[in-house]
């Protein structure tokens, strides 16, 4: 029988608890993506480890290796082309990509950020919610445009924030929902796409 699940990438910069957390829902049978690699461009990342250990291709690219970051991204895109791979996930990868980069990937490559986009782009989201008083928080999977965060959301997921939260009491609620929206977020994706 052909294998009709889609071929899916995971871009990570560290840990890699939201790889681990699209790894897990792919081993469904009904799932519609399979993980066939992992690029870190930090080569000391846990989650390089973690893919490793699950059998998955994982492959530290960084951009220290390169003259320039349009070779570092050529790089990506080369091994990225060598695993035939179809959609790209984002996953705490910690580097903006060039328009150039992401053209050929337009509607089929998608990150996880933690906050209820619009709202708090960029870095230390769970401080800056809890300063500007906001009463919830969360977390948003979207479409990578080369604006940081700024593609259009595919979905979120509210947390509240409680009077006695800190940035890492929200940012451990807030990963929990990660792991949760981002499986469901790719599986819109994969099953969006025409063979
Ligand atoms: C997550 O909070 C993600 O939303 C953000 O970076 C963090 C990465 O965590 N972009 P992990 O590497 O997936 O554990």
């Amino acid at each position: 029988m052909t294998d009709t699940r889609k071929k899916t990438a995971v871009l990570i910069s560290g840990r890699g608890s939201n790889m681990e957390a699209l790894i897990r829902a792919s081993k469904a049978p009904d799932y519609p993506a399979k993980i066939v690699l992992v690029i870190s461009d930090n080569p000391d990342a846990g989650g390089l480890g973690t893919a490793r250990g699950e059998g998955i291709p994982a492959r530290a690219i960084s951009r220290k290796s390169y003259g320039s970051k349009h070779a570092h991204e050529q790089a990506i895109h080369d091994a990225l082309e060598e695993f035939g791979v179809e959609i790209v996930c984002l996953a705490g990868f910690m580097r903006l990509l060039t328009g150039e980069f992401l053209e050929p990937w337009d509607g089929r490559i998608i990150n996880i950020h933690p906050s209820l986009l619009p709202k708090h782009k960029g870095l230390d989201t769970h401080a800056r919610a809890i300063e500007a008083g906001d009463s919830v928080h969360g977390c948003s999977v979207h479409h990578v445009t080369a604006g940081m965060d700024e593609g259009p959301v595919i979905c979120q997921a509210e947390v509240p924030i409680l009077p006695d939260d800190t940035a890492d009491t929200l940012a451990a609620k807030v990963l929990v929902e990660e792991h949760r929206i981002y499986p469901l977020a790719l599986e819109k994706i994969a099953r969006s796409i025409q063979d």
